[in-house]
This record gives structure tokens, C-alpha cells and sequence, in this order.
């Protein structure tokens, strides 16, 4: 398989990123942000969750964040959303995509969702059922692929018939994760080629952490599968609050600076993310995590 010559970046910045941020991010900063990585090039970015203000109460202020964003043509802000109340909340708010989720791992399912993974991917049904009746687009996400927090190895067969179930019942793609950002090149690449030969190849995005300092090196070798979407996270933002000690997704600056190099097309100005990593990292107080940011930050100011 030769590699894509286009890769798609899903931006999670504002919804995985921010949703394990201690202190209260306000929705303006929320909605500049998202704004600022649409003037950058993103095409898709998750803007919120519609999930429990009392399991992650950040999230708590998604619907007004989605109302105020400024919605551009032929982008999209998928909405993550773990039930029928989060479905009704995003049919208020005229959502047009959503994300559905499932994990791989039985404890990490009861931790993040409070139930079995059977009982999450039997909601979705319903949910997709309805969701379509409102012309929604569907994603769905696979948790724990390369592992679990709770339970180590994770059953590669498992991964793929989550990614097959979620497929069948109308997600048009699925975005499988490393959540803990434990795996090695060699092992992502197999379950990517097992997970191809499962689904079309096309329908099928690669959500790497990058806790081990992994993501890169798995999203090289997945590309060799032919997998041409990447989600990654703005400044390397975030990490999950039911897996603890996981750091941020892959920082998108780095996965643009490595696909620029391979000379594949990722439609994103570098310029005007660092832009956006700056704002959102200025609010935060924080240094980005992205080496290449740090890098070509440095360059600029010489
Ligand atoms: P539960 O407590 O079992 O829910 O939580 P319940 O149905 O028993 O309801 C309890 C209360 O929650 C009720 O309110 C409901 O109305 C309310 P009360 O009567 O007590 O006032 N409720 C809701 N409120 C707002 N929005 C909703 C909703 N549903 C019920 N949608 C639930 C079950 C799924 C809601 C909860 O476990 C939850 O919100 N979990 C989400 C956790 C989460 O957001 N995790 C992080 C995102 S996933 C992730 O990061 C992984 C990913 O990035 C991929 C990867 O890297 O692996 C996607
Ligand atoms: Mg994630």
C-alpha cells in the first residue's frame, strides 16, 4: 500500500483537550480557539461533548460554545455525545455531525460511561436511529485499542468488531485510539491492517495520545496501511479524566511538520496554528508540548 498523497486532520483540541483542564476555560476562549483553527485550514473540529456536567463538568458550556462558533461553510464540528439525553441536547443546538463512543476494555467502559460496552454500543441504535432522522453525519470512536488503563493488553479481535458494529450501524467513520498512548509502531500498524481488512480503509481514522511519546512513529506506520485520517490535538492539549496519568493527543503541529515533510497535503497553514496553539496555550499558562511548535516558535523570534 503506497501512502496517501492528502491526510485529513480532525481537530479534538477543544473537546479532548480541554475537557481535562482543571480550571474553567470560558466560552469565549473556547469559541476564538475553534475559530482560530478554522483560519488555519481544519476542516473538522470537535467543538464540545453533550456529556455529564458532573462527570466533566468543563464540558458543561459545549452547547453554548457550539451556538456562538461562527459556523463556515463546508466545515464541520462534530459534538461528542454518550447517549439519547446528549443526542436531544445536540438536536437542540442543530448539530450537524456527532461522535459516538465505545471502548474496547469492559473496566475503562464502566469507568468513562457507567456501562458495559454492550449496553453503550446497544444505545447506539436508538441514537443513530434518530440522529439520521435529523440528516446527521455519524462518527464513532473505539477507546482503549492498544490498551487499557485498568486492564493492560487489549484483545486486538475485540477492537475490530467494535470497529465493524459501529460501522454497520451508520457511523461513516471510525476513529480508532490509542487513549493511553501505549502503542508501538509494529503492534498499531497489525491492528490497522487487521482493522482495513474489516471496513473500508477509507473509513477508518487513527486517534493516537501520545503519553509514550509513540504517536508519531504509529501514525507513520499506519499511513502504511492507508489510513488518510489523523486526529490530533492543537498545542498536544488534553487527556482523558477516566485514564488517569494519559497525556494529550498527538499535537497537531507536530503530525502537520512530519506530513509536510512526507510531502502530503494536509490543506493546514503552520503559521496560523502556531497562532492558535500561542492563544490557547497563552490562556493556559502553559509552554506547548509540540516539539515542532516549541521549534519553529523559537526560529521566529530569532
Ligand atoms: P450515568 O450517571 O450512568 O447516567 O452517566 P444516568 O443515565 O444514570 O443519568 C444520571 C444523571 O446524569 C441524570 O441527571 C441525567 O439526566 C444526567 P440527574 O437526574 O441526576 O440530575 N445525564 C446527562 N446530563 C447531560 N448530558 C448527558 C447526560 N446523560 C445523563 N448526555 C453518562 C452516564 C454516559 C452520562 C456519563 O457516564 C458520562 O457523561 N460519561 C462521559 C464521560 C466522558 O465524557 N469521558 C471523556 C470523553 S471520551 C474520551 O475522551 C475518549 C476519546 O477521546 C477516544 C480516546 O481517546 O479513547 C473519545
Ligand atoms: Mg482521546
Amino acid at each position: 500500500m503506497s501512502l496517501p498523497t492528502k491526510v485529513k486532520i480532525v481537530e479534538v483540541g477543544p473537546r479532548d483537550g480541554l475537557q481535562n483542564e482543571a480550571q474553567n476555560v470560558p466560552v469565549e476562549v473556547k469559541v476564538k480557539l475553534v475559530e482560530l483553527l478554522v483560519d488555519a485550514g481544519l476542516r473538522s473540529i470537535e467543538a464540545g461533548a453533550f456529556v455529564s456536567p458532573k462527570w466533566v463538568p468543563q464540558m458543561a458550556s459545549s452547547a453554548e460554545v457550539y451556538r456562538q462558533v461562527t459556523k463556515s461553510p463546508g466545515i464541520s464540528y462534530p459534538m461528542l455525545v454518550p447517549n439519547m439525553r446528549g443526542l436531544e441536547q445536540a438536536i437542540e443546538s442543530g448539530v450537524e455531525e456527532i461522535a459516538l463512543f465505545a471502548a474496547a476494555s469492559e473496566t475503562f467502559s464502566q469507568k468513562n460511561t457507567n456501562c458495559s460496552i454492550e449496553e453503550s454500543v446497544g444505545r447506539f441504535t436508538d441514537v443513530v436511529s434518530k440522529a439520521q432522522q435529523h440528516n446527521m453525519r455519524i462518527r464513532g470512536y473505539i477507546s482503549c485499542a492498544l490498551g487499557c488503563p485498568y486492564e493492560g493488553e487489549v484483545d486486538a479481535n475485540v477492537v475490530v468488531d467494535l470497529t465493524r458494529r459501529l460501522h454497520d450501524v451508520g457511523c461513516y467513520e471510525v476513529s480508532v485510539a490509542d487513549t493511553i498512548g501505549v502503542g508501538t509502531a509494529n503492534q498499531a500498524q497489525a491492528l490497522f491492517e487487521q482493522l482495513a481488512g474489516a471496513i473500508p480503509v477509507t473509513q477508518l481514522a487513527a486517534h493516537f495520545h501520545d503519553t509514550y511519546g509513540q504517536a508519531l512513529a504509529n501514525i507513520h506506520a499506519v499511513l502504511q496501511t492507508g489510513v488518510a485520517v489523523i486526529d490530533s490535538s492543537v498545542a498536544g492539549l488534553g487527556g482523558c479524566p477516566y485514564a488517569k496519568g494519559a497525556t494529550g493527543n498527538v499535537a497537531t503541529e507536530d503530525v502537520v511538520y512530519m506530513l509536510n515533510g512526507m510531502g502530503i497535503d494536509t490543506g493546514i497553514d503552520m503559521d496560523k496554528l502556531l497562532d492558535a496553539g500561542v492563544y490557547i496555550n497563552g490562556f493556559l499558562d502553559r509552554a506547548p508540548v509540540s516539539r515542532a511548535a516549541n521549534a519553529l516558535l523559537k526560529k521566529k523570534a530569532s
